[in-house]
């Protein structure tokens, strides 16, 4: 099937829905996909996007965190059918940085932790880049959600309270948030999941404002300040903008640290004539230099996630014109009551 053809049977497809169906896009989709979606956005829009949309049907061109979140919100903390369902087209399309935390493990390392300082007030929060399993640990432990767009409010909000915070599964996005918050470098402990404990003794335990877990995206975490040396020397004078997922070494070499969306709006502002280095996923740093031309962009170092990559024009037409059910996307009902409070207490702080 040609392009032509493929984009003509999706308008068709498309047009027998109407508000029926709701096609979502993450910013990191290519741009023939960000095309077909009736909404773009970071992880945070499209879980608030997913949140008040009645549409009967949501497909999620994204990975498959994602798609559940969109599925514990459109279902609801009750489950069952509603008539409501969520479809990933590309039904590999996982996320290795969510796979490195299983609900399991996070279970014994809770208990680990509070018997370590069982005085202290803690709470889990997970990155919505886990699974409902994960989500479903945070929220019968009383915790919640956060994105990179608002973690700095979720984090925030929490040590106000004086709370003890368990956080999982990205460590950098942990650290950069304790940094921006303007918390030592030591406030952050390490989980260590190949170490007995952590490799965390009591002691380290009680002094950390937060233990977090070693878990990280293999696209952001790769960024070395050797990268940014050699970006710096070939564009120099560019101010790089760089993703709270990228270590704290080479954070603190950016210009700024902030989300997905933060980085649009920043680019948004630049005067023209800026040169900007953008240390984020490549899809979107490639249509944010088409989008404004009259900016110097470039990534920081050109680098695809595979996953997000799986979703293809072709992938999204043989779910409108199928719905296979190897697409469909649903969370277990018995997650749903604690995976929806998760989520929701996310939602209703920030
Ligand atoms: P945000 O959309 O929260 O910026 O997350 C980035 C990401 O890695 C999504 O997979
Ligand atoms: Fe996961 Fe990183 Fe890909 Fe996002 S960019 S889906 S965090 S691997």
């Amino acid at each position: 099937m040609t392009a032509n053809d493929c984009q003509a049977a999706l308008a068709a497809e498309r047009a027998k829905w109407g508000d029926r169906l709701l096609i979502l896009g993450h910013h990191y989709q290519d741009s023939s996909v960000v095309a077909l979606c009736d909404a773009v956005g970071d992880s945070l829009e499209l879980s608030r996007i997913a949140a008040q949309s009645t549409a009967e049907r949501i497909v999620f061109c994204g990975v498959r965190f994602m798609a559940e979140t969109a599925d514990i919100l459109a279902r609801g903390p009750m489950g069952g059918d509603n008539g409501r369902t969520v479809w990933l087209p590309a039904p590999k399309a996982g996320c290795p940085m969510a796979d490195m935390a299983t609900a399991e493990a996070l279970e014994a390392a809770w208990a680990r932790l509070i018997a370590a300082d069982p005085k202290a007030a803690w709470v889990p929060v997970v990155y919505v880049n886990s699974s409902a399993e994960v989500k479903a640990f945070c929220g019968r432990h009383g915790g919640m959600a956060c994105t990179s767009g608002n973690a700095t409010k979720v984090l925030g909000h929490l040590f106000a309270a004086k709370r003890k915070v368990f956080f999982a599964p990205d460590q950098h996005l942990c650290a950069n948030t304790a940094h921006l918050l303007g918390l030592p470098a030591d406030a952050v402990a390490l989980w260590r999941r190949a170490l007995d404990n952590g490799g965390l003794d009591a002691t380290r335990i009680r002094a950390a404002k937060a233990v977090a877990w070693d878990g990280c995206c293999p696209i952001h975490a790769g960024y070395t300040p050797g990268d940014v040396a050699t970006a710096r020397t070939r564009h120099p004078g560019a101010e790089l903008l760089i993703h709270p997922e990228a270590p704290v070494k080479v954070a603190a070499l950016a210009e700024a640290v902030g989300s997905t969306k933060a980085i649009i709006e920043a680019v948004s502002r630049a005067e023209p004539g800026t040169h900007l280095l953008i240390g984020t996923e490549e899809h979107l740093v490639r249509r944010l230099a088409a989008a404004h031309p009259d900016l110097d962009i470039h990534p920081l170092r050109p680098i695809i996630c595979q996953d997000m990559g799986r979703t293809t024009p072709e992938a999204l037409l043989r779910v409108l014109q199928a719905w296979p059910d190897d697409t469909l996307v649903r969370v277990p009902d018995a997650l749903l009551p604690d995976a929806h409070a998760c989520v929701q207490r996310m939602l209703a702080l920030a």
